[in-house]
């Protein structure tokens, strides 16, 4: 579904070397039917020129506050009633300070500030400049002032450093637009999911792990993008391949998956965890492929982080979808786990007999913490999945329900 056609989309420019890139941004908005208007700031013009931008966007591009051209010489106005969206890419660290002090200096931060529409920002600067703590301040008050952030991307920096910074690609830019115009149920929420299975490995060529296949957390995936959120899928290894339009991290050991969720909670509205997590990992592992010299091999195990309940214990938590995938008594054990996980949601998860793990079918039986329940017949993991997310934006829009 193409959401971009006829959108009227604003993209303000600052002074940064990603500059560069909005030229690419605003030649694929273009052919993605979106109307586009350019305004440069004064540090934006030592990077790009107007005529370049002009040609991209088939309209005059707009650089200053006092602008005889426009009508009563009130452009800052006049663009700020015309835009749906408002993206400034790249944000350069310079603009971001300005912005969130409610300077109207020049034609860009005069606009932001005389329009109503949803703001992004993908911020485009050095890494230490990103990682300072003026910076940092900064961006805790454009999260609170409701502006959408994009990135940055971590890499290599035009300045030769490496580390977060860098603008991120036009194409994700334009995904993440498609995606602000979706008004489906979960539309401006990120969601962030666990699946698969992690490996936790005994020695150089072996791992304990389980059966879990991670349809049923790619499932969820994919049935929350449709639904209009922006996803980050966080997987074991799994042999699916890549959903389109979702932010995919791969780790293999149930720490890796730990840290990959914490460093991707923040502005985090709904935490899914479908991963089927392994609880134990090996106290040291060998150096050199175990021998079969011995008759029995007593292998010494310490408790892996538990991520549901650690997302769950944070002050400022998403809303809590665990699983729970049992043999037996499942709804017994499920229960419990929605109190002792301290979660929103459980999903009962019978497991064996060709359902559950591995399988294309699940069978599960949605558990409130408001005491409501929903069990669902024996269904394909896409079904599930989108029975789910439909239980999840009810959740979202009655937070008395949570
Ligand atoms: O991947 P598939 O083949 O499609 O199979 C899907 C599934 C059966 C794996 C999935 O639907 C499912 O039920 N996942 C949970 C598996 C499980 O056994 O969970 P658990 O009971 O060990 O853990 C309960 C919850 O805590 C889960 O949300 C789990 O992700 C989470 N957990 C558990 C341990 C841990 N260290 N960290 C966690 O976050």
């Amino acid at each position: 579904m193409n959401t971009l056609s006829n959108r009227k989309i604003l993209i303000g420019i600052t002074g940064s070397i990603a500059a560069y890139k909005a030229c690419e941004l605003v030649r694929i908005l273009k052919q993605a039917g979106a109307k586009v208007r350019v305004v440069i700031t004064q540090g934006g013009l030592e990077f790009i020129t107007p005529m370049t931008l002009q040609a991209l966007s088939g309209e005059r591009v707009w650089t200053d506050l006092l602008d005889p051209e426009s009508e009563a010489a009130m452009g800052h106005i006049e663009l700020a009633r015309w835009a749906d969206l408002i993206l400034i890419a790249p944000a350069s660290a310079n603009f971001i300070a300005r912005f969130i002090t409610g300077m109207a200096d020049d034609l860009l931060t005069t606009l932001c500030l005389a329009s109503t529409v949803p703001i992004y920002m993908a911020p485009a600067m050095n890494q230490q400049m990103w990682l300072n703590t003026i910076t940092q301040q900064n961006i805790t008050k454009l999260r609170a002032l409701g502006v959408g952030l994009w990135g940055p991307a971590i890499g290599g920096q035009a300045c030769g450093e490496t580390g977060p910074g860098r603008m991120i690609e036009p194409v994700e830019l334009l995904e993440k637009l498609q995606l602000s115009f979706n008004n489906g149920a979960l539309a401006g929420k990120r969601v962030v999911i666990t699946a698969g299975p992690t490996q936790e490995a005994l020695d150089p060529v072996r791992y304990l792990a389980n059966h879990s296949s991670g349809k049923m957390g790619y499932a969820i995936a994919e049935a929350a993008r449709a639904a209009g959120a922006d996803v980050i899928l966080i997987s074991g290894p799994v042999h699916l391949a890549r959903p389109e339009g979702i932010e995919v991290i791969t780790v293999t050991t149930a720490e890796q998956m730990y840290k990959a969720v914490m460093h991707k909670l923040s502005a985090c509205d709904v935490f899914i965890g479908a991963a089927a997590v392994a609880d134990y990992r090996l106290q040291d592992i060998a150096q050199q492929k175990i021998k079969k010299t011995e008759e029995t091999l007593t292998l010494r195990l310490v408790k892996n982080p538990d991520i549901l309940a650690a997302v769950a214990a944070k002050q400022d938590k998403p809303l809590m979808i665990g699983f729970a995938a049992e043999t037996e008594d499942v709804l017994n054990y499920a229960r419990q786990k929605l109190i002792e996980k301290n979660v929103d949601m459980i999903v009962a998860n019978q497991v064996g007999h060709g359902v559950g793990f591995e399988s294309d079918d699940n069978t599960v039986t949605f558990l409130l913490r408001n005491g409501k329940e929903q069990s669902l017949t024996k269904q394909n993991k896409q079904q599930v999945a989108s029975k789910l997310v439909e239980v999840i934006a009810s959740l979202l829009t009655q937070p008395t329900e949570k």
